[in-house]
């Protein structure tokens, strides 16, 4: 797996079906999101999580940037823009990139298209990064360096939040089942053999050891088990009391890079 083989099956989930790619409950593919229905979960998205912010004490600052990362057609970005003074929606996606573009609000919002884990921002350039159902499709061998460069592109007194999925949970059978074929790629073995293309979702685990090392000296300030990870998610995050017992376990890091 290479970032290239990443980008196309991304592009062909865009092309497909980007907002069922995005949020995958099942009752919405196909095309069944409506989409001011759709884009008014990332607003409800960003409320949730600022509101989780202001509560453990750290709040971003809203008059600079603001960084999306892996923001397919600016679901959050958008709820971001209403927030900053301006913002970045970064994608490896082509596609999801100009679906992001029409449905752009903001004169102060820009959608970027880039695929390497060194970002294309000078150092300190954001006070708040955000990035949630990304990484978790992200191989472990790009996902730390991107954390790492998070931090270089992160302000002093910067918050960065985002999600992965730490592991999978034990022991019911489905659980085993994700973890097999996890381990042995099968359907993306029968689709290269079938020549079908890459139009599946990769899924990789980050554990909570590898983020702390990939984060170097920020500050871990908070984490919490969420929804994020289900298989079915439709968007409505939810800050879970224990970490579930069955499928993959999401956190949601916040971390912040003391000045
Ligand atoms: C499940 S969607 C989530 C989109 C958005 N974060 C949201 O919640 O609405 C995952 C997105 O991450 C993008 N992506 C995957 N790997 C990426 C990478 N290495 N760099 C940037 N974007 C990436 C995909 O193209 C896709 O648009």
């Amino acid at each position: 797996m290479n970032l290239d083989k990443l980008k196309n099956d991304w592009e062909s989930l865009a092309e497909r079906d980007a907002f069922g790619a995005i949020l995958t409950d099942p009752s919405r593919g196909d095309g069944r999101w409506d989409n001011s229905e759709f884009m008014a979960t990332g607003e409800a998205e960003i409320g949730i999580v600022m509101s989780h912010l202001a509560g453990i004490g750290c709040v971003p600052n809203f008059d600079c940037a603001a960084l999306d990362f892996g923001c397919g057609v600016g679901r959050l970005t958008q709820a971001l823009g209403r927030r900053f003074a301006s913002c970045v929606g970064m994608d490896i996606s082509r596609r999801m990139i100009e679906k992001a573009d029409s449905f752009n609000q903001y004169a102060h919002c820009q959608y970027v298209v880039h695929s390497d884990v060194r970002l294309p921002f000078a150092e300190e350039s954001f006070s708040f990064i955000y990035s949630n159902i990304v990484l978790q499709h992200v191989p472990r061998g790009f996902s730390e360096p991107y954390l790492r460069d998070f931090v270089r592109v992160l302000a002093p007194g910067g918050v960065l939040v985002f999600g992965v999925q730490d592991s999978f949970a034990a022991p019911d059978i489905s659980s085993q089942m994700i973890r097999v074929r996890h381990i042995l790629r099968i359907r993306s073995r029968i689709q290269d053999a079938l020549g079908l293309g890459q139009r599946h979702m990769q899924m990789h685990c980050l554990p909570e050891r590898a983020v702390r090392r990939a984060l170097g000296s920020a500050r871990v300030a908070d984490i919490q088990f969420t929804n994020t990870a289900a298989k079915d998610f439709n968007g409505k995050l939810v800050y879970l009391p224990q970490a579930p017992t069955s499928g993959y376990v999401g956190k949601q890091y916040c971390v912040v890079k003391e000045p």
